[in-house]
């Protein structure tokens, strides 16, 4: 009978010492493509889990874990796609960490291929416990760009496209009153990166609608929108019918709440070599055009844009500029980075200096690279006179601006003083952008061929200048003639230190002592 019950006692202090169960979150935890998320994962009762063995895996993965701890260490034995990429950490600030049976995951880098189940696994001597916790990953992809072409007189076929989304977004189109318009075509693509891109088209007529809105959203409700205003779009008279081969889009689409985006858009019959004709016309519809803008002005001054400038610095790309290569003229810092008009240029003609060019000295053949700009030295007013963009060619000499085309190697945007802002497009856009931008930052899609420019102060996006890169392209900078303020190739704070998510690992595969 005493030995039944110690018996009986003895069982009980062994359940009670090793018998633990494992607790996850019930709901799918959400990440973002790109960044890094903490899978919670603990045992109850509390017990330190130093001791026992934790393993992270997909299903059926047992051997090939996501994350394995042993032995009071991280091991070694890991599926590639995940080394470097994984650690222990604490769920949260209040959680006591691994001596508390807290054993959660932090994944960095999400890919769309990490989503799905994971299993934590925890083991001790006598016992097992293991449950699956639901990764779900989603990406909110690029402000959508805006493309019209006329159909006819009357009609305008406006396209609308957006990359960069997970899951599959919805693609909605609305007039000004919020009336939802019916696309004429949708479709969804997927690239290597496995993300969703949109493509959606819609005929509408200038009697329709002031303002069209195209917005992409996923099912969580985030969303992004580009808006046109289709009033504002212009066709010169000497307009011929359409040639889809020759031209370069250029887009100037504003989004954001209340923000109204006023595009510009000529365009003219381009045969092969053959000049336009009619340039004293197509002049005075310039004019007419930027006085438009800048009867409108008010509105945009009123509104700060919901630009997400953290988002556009993931893609940061230090520059410096090829001292080698630059202008003569032009003085250049030691580190490479500030460049002004030397003392020595004299210029002679009157009108922008195209030919003071420098060029940065990384090339891009692919991806999405992001650099910023800096057009004010304060006591300073900004700049009034720079050229930005992207060349083909690391050096140029010539002082034509007409040599300066997107089928010869340039893309850029220009401030030209008081004759304003200027694109180099085949159907180049002038306009006004007040107040002049303090910082400039320049985003190259390479593979969509879009160069795009946003006032990273105002957070707002500028416009965007749609073409197709098939060789190597660099960065191009024109610091103008007789500005106070250099202009200056500014170094982006690396968003990954601004989004340290909750808190350090505690442990981690490539720290020296775990
Ligand atoms: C992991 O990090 C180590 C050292 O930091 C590095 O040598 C290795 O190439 C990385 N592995 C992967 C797959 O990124
Ligand atoms: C409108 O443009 C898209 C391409 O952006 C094209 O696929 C569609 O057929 C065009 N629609 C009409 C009616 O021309
Ligand atoms: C897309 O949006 C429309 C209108 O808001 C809605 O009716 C439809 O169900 C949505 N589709 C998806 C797949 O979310």
């Amino acid at each position: 009978m005493l030995s039944f019950i110690i018996a009986l006692l003895v069982n009980l202090l062994i359940e009670t010492s090793v018998s633990f169960t494992v607790v996850v979150p019930p709901d799918p935890v959400v990440g973002q493509i790109g960044s890094s998320v903490i899978l919670p994962c603990w045992i109850v009762p509390p017990e330190d889990a130093e001791a026992l063995e934790i393993r992270w895996y997909r299903q059926e993965k047992f051997s090939n874990p996501v994350l394995f701890y042993n032995n009071g260490k991280l091991q070694d034995t890991q599926e590639e796609p995940y080394r470097n990429r994984t650690s222990l950490t604490s769920r949260s600030d209040q959680s006591g960490g691994l001596k508390d049976g807290d054993v959660s995951l932090r994944l960095d880098k999400l890919r769309v291929q990490d989503e799905g189940p994971l299993r934590c696994y925890v083991s001790g001597e006598k016992q097992y416990a293991s449950e699956d916790v639901f990764l779900k990953v989603k990406a909110l992809g690029s402000t959508p760009v805006l493309v019209p072409k006329p159909l006819d007189d009357e009609q305008i076929n406006i396209s609308c496209r957006s990359s960069g989304w997970y899951p599959k977004p919805n693609v909605t189109w609305t007039s000004d009153d919020g009336s939802p318009l019916h696309p004429g075509g949708s479709s969804h693509s997927r690239g290597a990166d496995e993300m969703f891109s949109v493509h959606s088209w819609i005929a509408v007529s200038r009697s329709d609608a002031q303002l069209v809105s195209c917005s992409v959203s996923l099912k969580t409700g985030e969303l992004k929108e580009g808006r046109m205003d289709i009033q504002g779009i212009i066709f010169s008279e000497s307009s011929g019918p359409w040639k889809a081969l020759f031209f370069t889009f250029l887009i100037f689409a504003l989004l954001g709440l209340g923000l109204v985006g006023f595009f510009l858009y000529k365009y003219r019959e381009r045969l092969t070599g053959k000049k336009p004709a009619k340039e004293n016309s197509e002049e005075e519809t310039m004019e007419k055009l930027t006085k438009e803008v800048v009867g409108d002005e008010n509105i945009e001054d009123a509104v700060v844009g919901d630009e997400n400038i953290e988002e556009l610095r993931k893609h940061a790309v230090e520059i410096t500029i090829d001292r080698e290569h630059s202008h003569p003229d032009l003085k250049v810092t030691k580190d490479c980075k500030i460049m002004r008009d030397g003392p020595n240029y004299n210029q002679t003609e009157d009108g922008f200096p195209y030919q003071l060019c420098a060029f940065g000295t990384q090339s891009f053949t692919s991806g999405r690279h992001y650099w910023e700009v800096d057009l004010v030295t304060p006591p300073n007013p900004p700049k009034d006179y720079w050229l930005i963009g992207v060349a083909k060619h690391g050096h140029f000499h010539e002082k034509d601006r007409s040599a300066l085309t997107p089928s010869s190697g340039y893309w850029f945007l220009c401030s030209d003083g008081p004759h304003g802002f200027h694109t180099n497009t085949v159907t180049p856009v002038k306009l006004s952008l007040t107040p002049r931008p303090e910082q400039l930052g320049v985003l190259l899609d390479y593979d969509d061929g879009q160069l795009s420019f946003y006032n990273v102060k105002e957070r707002k996006h500028l416009l965007t200048i749609s073409s197709r890169f098939s060789e190597p392209v660099v960065p191009l900078f024109n610091p103008g003639v007789g500005d106070l303020s250099p202009l200056k190739i500014l170094d982006c704070p690396n968003p990954d230190e601004l989004t340290v998510e909750s808190s350090q690992p505690l442990l981690s595969n490539n720290s020296s002592d775990a």
